[in-house]
């Protein structure tokens, strides 16, 4: 009798049960950074979503911050990872290492707990893609995993009003994806992910250096160039930077310096692909809550929003009140706090 009752005991039966007594947390796994907010403490994790690993062992060495300024300057027996690409888990390994160490990290390394855990995910990867995103999180001791999407998580982030019957355009740009969507009555109208977003302007840069200079330059410089210097619009105030990378002619360390009009035109190519997914998204959605778009306008969210000028750029290109979200970067997990304490909701925008 008593063997019986223990081997109805799986783990599936447990799983409520651990809930309860359980921390909970929402988690923003995003191409560039992660972010993890916990229930009545905040965001507690907010990193680059990068892992430095040992070529021989495998090891960890450092995730975070501390592997991303390794970026670009290991010795031949590390090499630092981005388990996330595209907003899609692109190693599966890496990326539940990731997560366990942030989910310790969340919970101040106390090894028992087990979190119920929100993730946010793109509105448009596949089921399999969907899959590994929960199975990492439950390898990382995730007592419960639910899955929601990034476009209405920053949505509620930037505060619109998503439960109403109003539309609201939100396009979050992050380093992977830009995600544009259309979102009435808690649910999603119309949504658009493409993957053009900070990493691809990143590319842009570098290209357009080595073209233009014959100057060879790392990662991390095109990002520094790009939030220093670019824009998605003639700037007030003209702006210059020198950068140093390595002359392709000579093979010596060489330095430039270059202004904001010349990182506007490697950038044009990205911008002009992200206000067109704008234009085509107003021209999808119904006409009614296309007059209430364009009566409250469009919200940008992600670190892209940042790039000077942009909101100005989409103004113009579309007619429409445009404003940045407060905390851009920290949108999407922001939301996804929000629902974590209101079940109701929850239930009504989960994926699965
Ligand atoms: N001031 C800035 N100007 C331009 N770009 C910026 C600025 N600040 C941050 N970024 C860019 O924003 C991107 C990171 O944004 P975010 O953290 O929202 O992306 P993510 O959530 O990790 O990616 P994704 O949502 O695509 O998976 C990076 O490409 C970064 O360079
Ligand atoms: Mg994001």
């Amino acid at each position: 009798m008593r063997l019986d009752w223990v081997t109805r005991i799986s783990l599936d039966n447990l799983r409520p049960l651990l809930s309860l007594f359980s921390a909970a947390l929402a988690i923003d796994l995003g191409t560039v950074n992660t972010r993890v907010y916990a229930r009545d403490r905040g965001i507690v994790v907010n990193e680059p979503s990068a892992v430095a690993l040992d070529n021989r062992t495998g090891e960890v060495q450092a995730v975070g911050k501390e592997a991303k300024e390794m970026l670009g300057r290991t010795p031949g027996n590390l090499r630092v990872v981005k388990p996330i690409n595209d907003g899609v888990i692109a190693d599966f390994k890496v990326t539940e290492k990731m997560l366990k160490y942030f989910i310790q990290k969340a919970h101040q390394r106390r090894t028992l707990v087990h979190p119920r855990i929100i993730i946010s995910i793109p509105s448009e990867i596949t089921q399999v893609e969907k899959r590994a995103v929960t199975d990492a999180a439950y390898r990382a001791k995730a007592a419960e995993v639910h899955l929601v999407e990034q476009a209405m998580m920053a949505a509620i982030g930037a505060g619109l009003p998503v439960t109403e019957p109003g539309g609201n355009m939100v396009v979050d740009i992050g380093g992977g994806t830009t995600d544009v969507a259309v979102i009435s009555l808690s649910g999603i109208v119309y949504s658009r992910s493409l993957r053009v977003a900070g990493n691809h302007m990143d590319e842009a840069i570098t290209n357009y250096l080595k073209r233009k200079y014959n100057l060879l330059i790392g990662e991390r410089t095109a990002e520094q160039i790009k939030v220093e210097i670019g824009s998605a619009y003639t700037l007030d105030k003209p702006l210059t930077m020198e950068i140093k990378g390595r002359s392709l002619i000579e093979g010596r360390p060489k330095a430039i310096t270059v202004d904001d009009s010349e990182i506007r035109e490697a950038l044009s190519e990205s911008v002009s692909t992200i206000v067109s997914a704008i234009r085509m998204a107003l021209e999808r959605t119904p006409p009614e809550l296309s007059a209430d778009i364009s009566d409250c306008g469009i919200v940008l969210a992600g670190g892209g929003a940042l790039l000077k000028n942009l909101d100005k750029r989409i103004r113009e290109e579309t007619g429409l009140p445009v404003c940045i979200a407060d905390d851009p970067l920290c949108c999407v997990v922001l939301g996804t706090a929000r629902i974590l304490i209101d079940f109701k909701f929850l239930r009504r925008i989960l994926i699965e």
